[in-house]
């Protein structure tokens, strides 16, 4: 006669068997569904148009899921913070490609195009440079060194670079930054031509928050690049940040005018680090906030397919799991167990459906 201790054993090793179907049954389902339904890059791409994300290394080392949806679903990546000059030039002599590469590799295995994220910024400069007190020709040779060593190295494989990142105040005149004081208002012009001279190809872009409306930023910017494009720099676009809130209403006839106010110059827009924060109201509930966030990516997408001069659509991340935001925002399109939002299905139908008047 088996003893109640054997028939514990078999009980809790049926429980556990049983456990296991379940979690595979659910699986496959998941599986099944994600392999039927088309990415999102599959429809972008049918529209000759980039859909894409921020990426990190680190996550991309050691998650695999992160790596199958970014894979699965965008044609575009940006290296979140791993082409940034104290990441890749530490030290004055002293280059780390380590990280940047990972990216550039995975991207390509990927066929997905990659925006190199920023040469020139007022935030993180390293402390080697930070500390040098060099002059004025110093500086010039500085930077011009690191923008050819950078886009040099990712010739013919960077598709975009984000040239100069955050130049502007709010009120339109130039920010303070070490390359302002030392090279003064030239910086940005000279930049945008090294980089062209490392990679004639590359697409050179000017990025920035708070330009994606009508305003005295995005008006100060317009007249600076009408300048630029008549001096012959070679700009060839603007990105829109777009970290937004639900709770901060868009208004995308701005949003539309401004695009192509740009447009109207030649220039390219891309949308480049969008994602929509849902903490506040803290009153509203989940599901309604889920629906105003969805909301919100499907009206971004819509307002730049509208327009002939936005070319891609790139948010800061793809899921809730690696925001750089509080976690409590819940602003990417994926959630933390990376399965589509509210705002992923807006964006898939917008793309699905929309016939595209370019
Ligand atoms: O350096 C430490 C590293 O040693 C440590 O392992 C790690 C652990 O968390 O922290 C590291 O520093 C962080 C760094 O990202 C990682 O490279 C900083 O604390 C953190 O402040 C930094 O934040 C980044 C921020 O830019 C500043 O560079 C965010 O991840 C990144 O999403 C954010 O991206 C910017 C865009 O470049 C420009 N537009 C705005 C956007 C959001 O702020």
């Amino acid at each position: 006669m088996i003893n109640q201790k054997y028939l514990k054993i078999i009980f809790a090793a049926l429980a556990i068997l049983l456990l296991l179907v379940i979690v595979y049954v659910f699986q496959s389902m998941q599986d099944k569904e994600v392999k039927e339904r088309p990415a999102l890059r599959e429809l972008a791409h049918k529209e000759g148009f980039y859909i894409g994300a921020a990426v990190n290394a680190d996550y991309l080392d050691k998650d695999g899921l992160y790596r199958k949806t970014l894979d699965r679903e965008v044609n575009m990546v940006t290296a979140e913070n791993e082409m940034k000059f104290d990441v890749i030039h530490p030290e004055k002599y002293r280059y780390d490609f380590s990280k940047a590469d990972k990216i550039v590799d995975f991207a390509l295995k990927n066929r997905q195009k990659v925006r190199g994220h920023t040469l020139v910024w007022f935030h993180r400069i390293p402390e080697w440079l930070k500390k040098g007190r060099f002059s004025r020709d110093e500086m010039k040779l500085i930077l011009k060194n690191h923008i050819q060593t950078v886009v040099g190295r990712y010739r013919g494989q960077v598709y975009a670079w984000d040239v100069v990142n955050e130049a502007l105040n709010e009120d339109g005149s130039l920010r303070d930054s070490i390359w302002l004081r030392t090279i003064g208002p030239e910086y940005i012009p000279l930049a945008f031509k090294w980089a062209h001279e490392a990679d004639p190809n590359a697409l050179l872009f000017y990025n920035d928050y708070g330009i994606e409306g009508m305003n005295p930023k995005s008006n100060a910017l317009y007249e600076r690049l009408k300048q630029y494009k008549m001096n012959h720099v070679p700009i060839d676009g603007v990105g829109y940040q777009m970290h937004s809130w639900i709770n901060r209403a868009i208004d995308f006839h701005d949003l539309k005018k401004s695009i192509d106010r740009l447009g109207g110059l030649g220039l390219q827009v891309q949308v480049t680090e969008l994602d929509i924060g849902t903490a506040e109201p803290v009153q509203s509930s989940q599901s309604a906030k889920a629906k105003k966030q969805a909301d919100y990516y499907a009206g971004a997408l819509r307002t730049c397919l509208s327009s002939k001069a936005c070319t891609a659509f790139v948010m800061w991340g793809i899921t809730d799991k690696y925001t750089f935001r509080n976690k409590v925002e819940k602003p990417l399109i994926f959630d933390g167990t990376y399965k589509p939002k509210k705002s992923y299905w807006a964006l898939f139908s917008t793309l699905e459906n929309k016939k595209i008047e370019k």
